[in-house]
């Protein structure tokens, strides 16, 4: 079944950007040979962003004068980026400007993707409003090897124990790589967990 995905990289302290809204700090790390997202992507049929991480890619990757660059890291992949005010299109990509209530759109995501998985791109803004929806079916988090005390949160929801299971982890580079089920996938995960434990005899 498709999924809802939260994929990001984040200092440890669950920061994705500085105070600043820089990402300097993470191009800086060792990302190995075998960066996961290449992978990730290629299962992925829709995709969504705020306004402050747009703005961030539009300008990062000079996007208003070399559109090509989103088409080389998305190919035709639809992306709804969520804002209030008229923020200029990626010339000829397939972006859609939206705002208001996300669960709308998830629904209209989820159609345009096929049966493959929606990525929440980010930041921690956006993803919350989905996460608060019970959207969200799991978090990859790439870990950098930094601090920052301040800056843009992971996410602005509260997730606990019972809405978490780790379902993978990683090395890549200097990199750490988390995966979590969340919500009815981890208590559905956990629940499972439990009855296969109260299954296995006692040794005793
Ligand atoms: N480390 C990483 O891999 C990574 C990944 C993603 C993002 N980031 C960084 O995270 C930072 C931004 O994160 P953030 O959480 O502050 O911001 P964000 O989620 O990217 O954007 C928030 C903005 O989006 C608009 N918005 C959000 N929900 C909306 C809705 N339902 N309807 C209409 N508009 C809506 C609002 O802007 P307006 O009202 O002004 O339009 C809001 O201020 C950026 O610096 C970015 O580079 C890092």
């Amino acid at each position: 079944m498709a999924k809802t995905q939260y994929y990001t990289a984040t200092s440890i302290d669950g920061f994705t950007a500085d105070k600043s809204n820089s990402l300097d700090w993470l191009f800086e790390v060792d990302e190995g040979t075998a960066n996961p997202f290449g992978e990730f992507f290629a299962g992925i049929g829709a995709f969504a962003m705020g306004a402050t991480t747009y703005e961030w890619v539009l300008k990062n990757d000079n996007l208003l004068e070399e559109p090509e660059n989103w088409h080389d890291m998305y190919g035709d992949v639809p992306c709804w980026v969520f804002t209030h005010r008229d923020l200029p299109p990626v010339p000829d990509a397939n972006v859609f400007m939206i705002s208001g209530d996300v669960r709308r759109v998830h629904e209209a995501m989820l159609v345009a993707a096929q049966g493959k998985n929606v990525w929440l791109a980010g930041g921690g803004n956006l993803v919350s409003q989905f996460v608060d929806l019970g959207l969200l079916d799991e978090i990859i988090l790439g870990i950098a090897p930094a601090i920052l005390g301040e800056g843009a949160p992971l996410l602005r929801s509260k997730l606990l124990m019972d809405d978490l299971i780790l379902t993978g982890v990683r090395e890549v580079g200097q990199f750490a790589y988390l995966t979590y089920a969340v919500g009815d996938v981890a208590r559905m995960g956990r629940h499972l967990a439990s009855e296969a434990v109260t299954r296995i005899p006692s040794l005793g």
